[in-house]
């Protein structure tokens, strides 16, 4: 009896309890217990071997592998599916559970034994008191067994998935529960029988969303105190197949170099499944079910159904990109869970693979000679050289590269490649001339710019000759030399032999004459005779003129041909001038200062001269041929280009014209009379004022000079003070004249 009790106790604290029957399955068959619950009466026991009832179970795939377990270990379920004793047994207590398990299902069924003795209260707390069930256990013995709901359930609900027992319990004694699903969110989801303890369902669950709830349950009394618990209730949510696999992406991509070996992985092509990872549920098989264009093969490729990796399975002789119809191929890829038996849900994503090139073309002139006719002495591309490449274009196994073997010693020839259509543009970079050669013969090469793949070699068609034809055309007369350089005296007369031009026209093969012409004269010197082509000067020639420079003069001179379209070409002449004592000097600087007081009072002057030497300085500079001026004046040699000016006697402040003479010393010399202003200032502690020179050079000044002159001096000594007359400007109307 006691044992009996206690293996019931073991039971109930694992049973699994049921409910609700899986939506998804073969049609008209569900795996597992087709009746879920038995009824037995209960006579006062059972003989061995007897059977108590049959059970209903199968597993919609001939049962293969079925085992069943009973919760009471005196029974058993036999061959037939009876449920029997293994011993005569008394106490059967009044429920029992059979589990039937095996690959293809797993399901419960409950035997309720009607009118078996009560349990004794008594009896069961005293067992638990034992204390063998650890995870249930509490001071006072209640039992909370793990409870299991499918997901998905249908209504009505609630539905009663366990009960919870309390071997003490009492009238005035109620059942709670607390916890997430229960009083807390997500709430009510589970609720409990105050009386009676049952645990019901309230709604459908997902197990993706929750798959376990972890609840705990007491007994108080009705006043609210706590008799028996808290003990936790696990409550689990069986899986059901409710997702199916889900690629990430519905479009893969995937690329393979033509002519890869069978069995050359392409990509891998993997889904997720949300259903629970220990089950069949969610366990993912995969296959190709479409490839399109389905040419050369339909399975070309093949997906490993574990790993997801998808193969090459076509030989690589036929995986050649530019015998295929297409490079690229579509897969449809189909991933199936329940291990992707027929019963599985699907999903479903494309594969697409690229078959990449390899460089086993070489590119192929598509003659083997090609003709041009080049113009002499022009440049630019002569003759466009055109290859096939069966590669890729969008590759270095397609681009070409040229290159000229032979035939091109002046390197007059070049090749770039047209990016646009990978032809050979033969150019001429340095101009032909067709007096020279007439004929030129290049032998061209064509390469990949990547390596050709061992086994294939670039053949004669990748190498062509080139026939380039020069046409004469008609160039312009060559000056020589260029520039043509003379040196000519400033003065020459007026037509003057300057130069004789010499032009020659390169045409050699053809009589022509040749004209010339002025081009560029800044100064209009010169004037050409337009068939002899001698230079004579039409103006004078002046080294001191702005558009001389450094004693040359530069002039641009035009012969042109009489061909059918006449050409012309340039030529420069630089006239080199000598210089021609042609300007008298002059005296530098034009205004100077002295002190009034005669000692200190000297000021240096240079002589200047536009021409050079010799017929610049030195300089004699000397005063002016007034009489009596050099009472006054002195003027004295410091150095060849310089003479210094002092005033012997002081003067009133004013200014004065002073007359000089400046003698250069060209052959013969030239000299010039010429003046320049000295203004007599007063001079104290550094300082000059110049300033009011006019109010001195007043009349009261004019008159005392005349006091002054005509008390001591004679009229011959007036007349020099003659020329120091005052500046017009500052001195009155009464100009010194006597
Ligand atoms: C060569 O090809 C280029 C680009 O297509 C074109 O512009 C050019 O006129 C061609 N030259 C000759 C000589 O055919
Ligand atoms: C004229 O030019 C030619 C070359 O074009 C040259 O051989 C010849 O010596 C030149 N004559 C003179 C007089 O410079
Ligand atoms: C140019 O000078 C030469 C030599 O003096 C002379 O024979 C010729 O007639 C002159 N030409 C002109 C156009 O003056
Ligand atoms: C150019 O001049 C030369 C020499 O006078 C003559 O022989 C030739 O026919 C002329 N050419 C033309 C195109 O007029
Ligand atoms: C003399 O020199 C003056 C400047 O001092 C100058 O303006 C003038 O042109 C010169 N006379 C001659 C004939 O060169
Ligand atoms: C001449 O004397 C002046 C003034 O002292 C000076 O500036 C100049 O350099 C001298 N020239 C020569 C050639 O010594």
């Amino acid at each position: 009896m006691e044992i009996g009790i206690r293996i019931l106790i073991v039971f109930l604290v694992s049973q699994v309890v049921h409910i609700g029957a899986q939506k998804e399955g073969e049609e008209g068959c569900v795996p597992g217990f087709q009746v879920k619950e038995y009824q037995v009466e209960y006579n006062g026991g059972f003989q061995k071997d007897h059977p108590l009832t049959q059970v209903f179970f199968d597993d919609c795939a001939g049962n293969e592998g079925l085992a069943f377990e009973v919760s009471h270990p005196d029974f058993q379920v036999d061959e037939e599916m009876n449920l029997v004793a293994r011993r005569d047994v008394m106490d059967s207590g009044t429920v029992m559970f059979i589990h039937g398990v095996n690959e293809q299902a797993d399901d419960m069924a409950q035997v309720d034994i009607v009118g078996a003795p009560p349990r004794s209260p008594q009896t069961l707390r005293e067992i638990l008191g034992l204390g063998q069930i650890q995870p249930y256990r509490s001071k006072r013995a209640l039992f909370a067994p793990r409870m299991h709901v499918n997901e998905n359930m249908e209504p009505p609900f609630p539905k009663v998935i366990g009960t919870v027992m309390s071997p003490g319990m009492e009238n005035d004694h109620i059942f709670h529960m607390t916890g997430s699903g229960a009083d807390q969110d997500p709430k009510g989801v589970f609720t409990i029988n105050r009386v009676t303890g049952e645990v019901s369902v309230s709604q459908e669950l997902d197990r993706e969303a929750i798959s376990s709830y972890t609840l705990e349950v007491s007994v108080t009394d009705l006043s609210g105190k706590l008799v028996e618990g808290p003990v936790a209730l696990l409550v689990d949510v069986n899986d059901q197949n409710d997702n199916r696999p889900i690629f990430k992406e519905t479009r893969y991509a995937g690329e393979v170099l033509e002519g890869s070996p069978t069995g050359t992985v392409v990509m891998t092509m993997t889904a997720e499944d949300a259903d629970d990872p220990r089950l069949q549920n969610a366990v993912l098989r995969y296959n190709i079910v479409r490839q399109s264009p389905d040419k050369p093969s339909p399975n070309m490729f093949y997906i490993n159904p574990e790993s997801g990796n998808i193969v090459t399975v076509i030989s690589p002789t036929l995986l050649d990109r530019e015998t295929l119809p297409t490079t690229q191929y579509e897969l449809e890829i189909v991933a199936q869970d329940m291990k992707g038996r027929d019963v599985g849900l699907t999903g479903t994503a494309t594969a697409t693979i690229t078959i990449t090139d390899k460089n086993d073309h070489a590119p192929e002139f598509t003659h083997s000679l090609f003709q041009a006719n080049v113009d002499e002495g022009s440049t630019g591309v002569a003759v466009n050289l055109t290859v096939d490449d069966r590669d890729d274009p969008a590759t270095g196994a397609w681009r070409a590269i040229y290159s000229i073997i032979n035939g091109d010693p002046t390197q007059n020839f070049e090749i770039q490649t047209n990016p646009d259509n990978n032809e050979g543009m033969l150019s001429v970079v340095k101009p032909l001339d067709y007096e020279s050669v007439v004929f030129h013969t290049l032998l061209i090469k064509v390469e990949n710019e990547d390596p050709l793949v061992p086994d294939v070699g670039y053949g004669s068609s990748s190498t062509a000759t080139v026939h380039i034809t020069v046409l004469d055309v008609n160039e312009g007369p060559v000056f020589f030399p260029d520039p043509l350089q003379v040196t000519k005296m400033e003065n020459i007369p007026l037509g003057s032999f300057v130069a004789l031009l010499n032009a020659t026209d390169p045409d050699v093969l053809q009589s022509q004459s040749i004209r010339f012409a002025v081009l560029r004269d800044p100064a209009n010197w010169l004037s050409v005779n337009p068939v002899r082509g001698t230079v004579n000067t039409s103006a004078n020639l002046d080294r001191e003129s702005p558009y001389v420079h450094d004693n040359k003069y530069t002039a641009i001179f035009m012969a042109t041909d009489n061909g059918s379209r006449p050409a012309s070409g340039t030529g420069t002449l630089v006239i080199h001038l000598e210089d021609y004592n042609d300007n008298a000097p002059y005296v530098h600087p034009s205004v100077v200062r002295v002190c009034e007081d005669t000692k200190d009072s000297v000021v240096i002057v240079g002589g200047r001269d536009r021409d050079i030497h010799p017929n610049a300085g030195p300089f004699k500079i000397e005063l002016g041929k007034q009489p009596g001026l050099e009472k006054t004046w002195k003027v004295s040699r410091v150095n060849n280009t310089h003479a210094q000016i002092m005033l012997l006697q002081s003067m009133k402040r004013a200014n004065y014209q002073l007359p000089l003479v400046v003698t250069d010393s060209g052959l013969p010399p030239l000299s010039n009379s010429t003046e320049i202003k000295v203004q007599v200032c007063t001079c104290k502690k550094n300082r000059m004022d110049c300033s009011s020179a006019g109010s001195v050079c007043s009349n009261l000044m004019m008159l005392l000079a005349l006091v002054l002159l005509s008390l001591f001096c004679e009229y011959t000594v007036s007349l020099v003070l003659l020329s120091l007359f005052c500046e017009y400007t500052v001195s009155s109307p009464a100009h010194p004249i006597l």
